[in-house]
């Protein structure tokens, strides 16, 4: 990275001492992630978020679905930036509070709320989480997916599991033993999302439409092709992958499973991982004794991921030196309420 942003980022930071902790998500750019104090999926980023209570400012070097998650879990007096405010994420922007009350009136209406317990993945608007913690529902991330679950199906018979269609399949699919027939697919785009009052009072999973499409180029041509190409190779990839790859691969985890189990490879052994660009390349540069490659020949970043850059970051710290805050990302206090009962309730999942 440019020398001269290097040191102002590092001159900003120390100017700013502890009244800043630059979080950093596992997708950042090289770049950015030697500027965080903590890096992390996002599961441990929001624990840390909530764990830094001194901490006048809070960078938040991800997408902005976790910044507002930071907001919400963190004191008034503290804020949240976000060095680019572009940097969004495609799988959240396919839940829409209004689309997704449209759906809970229908099930209001055919008298199955009452049996219906929402569970929300962390990518996801605010809106979405206090919608969730309203109707007696949790968060859950890539890393507790199962065990928000588990918990769900203690509180109810069925689960509504938003946005992100593979994650909720995989996981009751893969990990707690549900059938496919158990899942129906919500389309908020189609009149009553696409089913029947049949099938939506026989499904245990009711999987909003939603998907993450740097995850959802990985295909099972991808994971076939790198089985032929490396003789021995161990495919892992992350739960956001459509569920055939998953079924195709050896492991699937969150970021920092991932990160983990490649750290526990033995030395010589080859690994194709699913996930985006920016770890997997980082992984392979530390970790020269093995064979980390990624599992697609096609580049895959995510786009507003890469958003946040050095430029940005630097501009973001410079602004809070000089007194002002940048692209605070603030969440409105009732929505920031009932969020924070969802967030909770996956903060006290055991
Ligand atoms: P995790 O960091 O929870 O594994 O999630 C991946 C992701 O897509 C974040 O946007
Ligand atoms: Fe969203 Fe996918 Fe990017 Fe994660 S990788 S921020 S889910 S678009």
């Amino acid at each position: 990275s440019d020398p001269d942003l290097v040191a102002r980022a590092t001159a900003a930071k120390a100017a700013l001492g502890d009244r800043v902790f630059v979080l950093g998500h596992h997708y950042q750019r090289d770049e950015v992630i030697q500027f965080a104090d903590v890096t992390g999926d996002s599961f441990k980023l929001a624990r840390e978020a909530a764990a830094r209570p001194d901490a006048e400012f809070i960078v938040f070097c991800g997408v902005h679905f976790m910044a507002e998650s930071a907001d919400i879990l963190t004191t008034s007096a503290q804020k949240v930036v976000l060095p680019d405010l572009a940097a969004g994420c495609s799988m959240a922007d396919m839940a829409v509070l209004g689309q997704v009350e449209t759906a809970w009136d229908q099930f209001t209406d055919l008298g199955i709320e009452g049996d219906i317990v929402p569970v929300t993945y962390m990518n996801s608007s605010a809106d979405i989480k206090g919608f969730v913690g309203r109707n007696g529902g949790v968060v859950c991330t890539s890393s507790n997916a199962k065990r928000a679950l588990d918990w769900a199906f203690e509180q109810g018979q069925k689960v509504f599991f938003l946005p992100d269609q593979h994650l909720g399949r995989n996981t009751a699919v893969l990990e707690m033993g549900l059938t496919l027939d158990d899942c129906v697919l919500y389309d908020p785009h189609k009149p009553n999302g696409g089913l029947t009052a049949e099938q939506l009072r026989d499904a245990k999973m009711i999987l909003w439409r939603g998907h993450c499409s740097v995850h959802g180029r990985f295909t099972v041509e991808s994971v076939r092709e790198v089985r032929e190409r490396v003789p021995g190779v161990n495919v892992i990839v992350h739960p956001e992958c459509r569920h055939e790859v998953v079924r195709a691969a050896d492991q699937v985890g969150s970021t920092e499973y991932i990160i983990k189990a490649l750290e526990a490879a033995p030395a010589g052994s080859a690994w194709a991982v699913g996930t985006e660009l920016n770890l997997v390349r980082r992984m392979a540069l530390e970790h020269p004794d093995k064979r980390i490659m990624f599992l697609d020949r096609a580049v895959c970043y995510c786009s507003t991921m890469n958003r946040i850059d050095l430029p940005h970051l630097v501009w973001a710290l410079e602004e809070l030196v000089a007194g002002r805050v940048p692209n605070q990302i603030t969440v409105d206090p009732d929505t920031a309420k009932y969020a924070r009962v969802a967030l909770d309730q996956m903060l006290a999942l055991p």
